[in-house]
């Protein structure tokens, strides 16, 4: 089903480096010889990147929160089937910046309590975990800082604030201890160097 690939995911809140950590790794894994897929959510195929747009652009309230975690639900399923799954089958590592655990967060913490429901969807339609997911923990008023300097058109989640942002730090490092053993928490609040030699070094050891 999975092929003999590796899936590895980022995760942390907004602005804490994970687009630049991920290339950075892509760079070390392919110098290395392996082949990389390096993707994101939402979006990763052409029709979740579709998805993408309606969930990050526009009127945010005009999805329920319910309706939201359908419309994140249908782009994973679609980046599963049509980029994720293929390339595992072909040996490739997969490196996606963001994937559930940003659901379980995002979608299951900031508009009441939606976790059960967030779960339930993704034991029916995802069912895939990552091998690997790697953490990028730190201060959100850094993150915060980091985020809104970049103007780009998805405002609408780095618009959360610090409290928000907060109680997904904490909700993030939760989940680490929930799913202990695919976790890895690294320290994000630190120069950029330093934080792509610590990854790289702990894949390096996960992939043997
Ligand atoms: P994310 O993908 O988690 O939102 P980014 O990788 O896009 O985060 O980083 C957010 C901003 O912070 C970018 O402008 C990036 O260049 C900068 N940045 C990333 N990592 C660091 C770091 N370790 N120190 C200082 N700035 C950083
Ligand atoms: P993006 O611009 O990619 O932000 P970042 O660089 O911080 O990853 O936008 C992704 C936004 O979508 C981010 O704020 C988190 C949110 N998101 C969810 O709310 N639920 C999800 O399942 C995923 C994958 C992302």
């Amino acid at each position: 089903m999975r092929g003999t690939g590796t899936f590895i995911t980022f995760e942390g809140i907004d602005g804490s480096g994970k687009s630049t950590q991920i290339k950075r790794l892509a760079e070390h894994l392919r110098t290395s010889g392996h082949e990389v897929v390096l993707t994101r959510e939402p979006g990763g195929s052409p029709g979740a990147e579709e998805i993408r747009a309606l969930v990050l652009q526009g009127d945010p309230d005009r999805w329920s929160a319910e309706t939201e975690i359908l419309l994140f639900t249908a782009a994973r399923r679609d980046h599963l089937e049509r980029t994720i799954l293929p390339a595992l089958a072909k040996g490739s590592i997969v490196l996606c910046d963001r994937f559930a655990d940003s659901t379980r967060m995002y979608q299951g913490l900031s508009r009441g309590d939606l976790r059960g429901v967030v779960d339930k969807l993704h034991n029916l339609i995802i069912t895939h975990e990552p091998d690997l997911t790697v953490l990028i923990d730190m201060d959100p008023a850094v993150g915060l800082s980091r985020a809104l300097s970049r103007q780009t058109a998805d405002e609408r989640f780095e618009a959360f604030g610090e409290d928000l942002q907060r109680a997904m730090r904490q909700g993030f490092l939760d989940l680490a201890q929930e799913f202990k053993s695919r976790f890895r928490v690294v320290d994000g609040a630190r120069d950029i160097d330093l934080v792509a030699t610590d990854i790289a070094r702990l894949v390096d050891s996960e992939l043997g």
